[in-house]
């Protein structure tokens, strides 16, 4: 008897479905005498030990549902070791749990904060194997994480459509793309949607050079400004702000702005004479059907770790490098974010064709 526990953990994505059914279709190939425990909402689901007791079934005809079909939740790392109100030590609850369902392995999919909880339950003693979901493509050891690529096209078919309004009212638009601490998004979606100007957090930017770009533009008898920027952009000299203090700056920016974009706005209409707009796509980014080269990438991870499974290969990222599939090992892989390198050749391309980061 192979007994699997099963967790979305995190922001959803799309294929995240895709890839548990990769999964669940590589295990059910080879071996008939399996239990899957699908722990609804994520870490809490094996904390509390909720969960549904999943059949070949379940996972047939979700390849191409969005969302994730056993729920989620954000749990922090940071509150692992913190005992609650409710007097639960959640690491305990989670070995607890495992151990009294006679658990094999977790299968366990989620982005960084997911891997970190996942390398704790590792060192306790479980046996771990995850898969990089993630919109945010900043998982460190996989070239790729499922979500990424369909949120692009989202992100770009917002820009695609910006781009007709844009031009009939000679305006400059503001598409705030997903990403907090990185800017993988922006940047793709960003080049894909032919964005005259890309902010992104790696890359600090100055609000002059902006302003200046802007007016060049409409000197040149251009009629729009599209520009591209992430949740996280930031200023150079808030960039260069002792990281206490910028803090306190960004807690009193929330309680002006909506968002980065709000705030960009109104700086930009400062300086320059147009009309400015802003669009937030926000969620839709995650939601709805994966793009198919998601439904393949997920699929492909998911039958990885399934053959890895299989063989009793535990401790492992399933990732993605070079177009194969391969395994890193969980203690490299958490606490590690990939950001965008601000010399990279995409960056330099991009500034090739004229494109400004807003730098320089
Ligand atoms: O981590 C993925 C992500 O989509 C980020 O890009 C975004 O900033 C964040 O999640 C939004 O989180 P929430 O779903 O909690 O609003």
């Amino acid at each position: 008897m192979l007994r699997i526990g099963m967790l979305t953990s995190g922001g959803d994505c799309q294929a995240l479905n895709a890839a548990m059914r990769g999964v669940a279709k590589g295990i059910f190939a080879k071996v008939k005498d399996v239990e899957i425990y699908g722990f609804r909402d994520g870490y809490k689901g094996l904390i509390y030990s909720t969960f549904d007791m999943m059949t070949e079934k379940d996972f047939s005809g979700i390849l191409t549902r969005g969302g994730t079909i056993l729920g989620t939740s954000r749990q922090p790392f940071k509150q692992m070791r913190v005992i609650g109100e409710d007097g639960v030590d959640k690491v305990e609850a989670m070995k607890h749990t495992y151990h009294k369902l006679n658990l094999d392995c977790l299968v366990i999919l989620g982005g960084n904060g997911t891997h970190k909880t996942a390398n704790l339950l590792r060192e306790e003693g479980l046996n771990v194997i995850t898969l990089p979901k993630t919109i945010d493509n900043d998982l460190w050891g996989t070239d790729m994480t499922f979500g990424f690529q369909s949120a692009v096209d989202i992100a770009t078919d917002t820009i695609d459509r910006i781009h007709t309004t844009a031009t009939s009212h000679s305006r400059v638009f503001i598409i705030e793309v997903m990403g907090h601490k990185v800017g993988w998004v922006t940047l793709h979606a960003g080049i894909a949607g032919g964005a005259d100007i890309i902010l992104l957090p790696e890359i600090p930017y100055d609000l002059n050079v902006i302003a200046e770009y802007i007016k060049k533009r409409s000197a040149a008898g251009k009629r729009f400004t599209i520009i591209a920027v992430a949740e996280g952009a930031i200023a150079k000299e808030e960039a260069e702000l002792p990281k206490k203090k910028l803090k306190e700056l960004q807690e009193k920016k929330k309680a002006k702005y909506p968002s980065v974009a709000y705030e960009l706005a109104e700086k930009i209409e400062s300086k320059c004479d147009k009309e400015v707009r802003i669009t937030v796509p926000g969620h839709t980014q995650r939601g709805g059907s994966p793009c198919p080269y998601d439904r393949v990438l997920a699929t492909r991870l998911g039958a990885a770790a399934a053959e890895m499974i299989l063989c009793h290969e535990y401790g492992y990222m399933v990732a993605i490098k070079e177009g194969e599939t391969c395994k890193v090992p969980l203690k490299e892989v958490a606490g590690k974010l990939k950001t965008v390198d601000p010399k990279a050749k995409i960056i330099s391309e991009a500034r090739t064709i004229g494109i400004s980061f807003g730098d320089k």
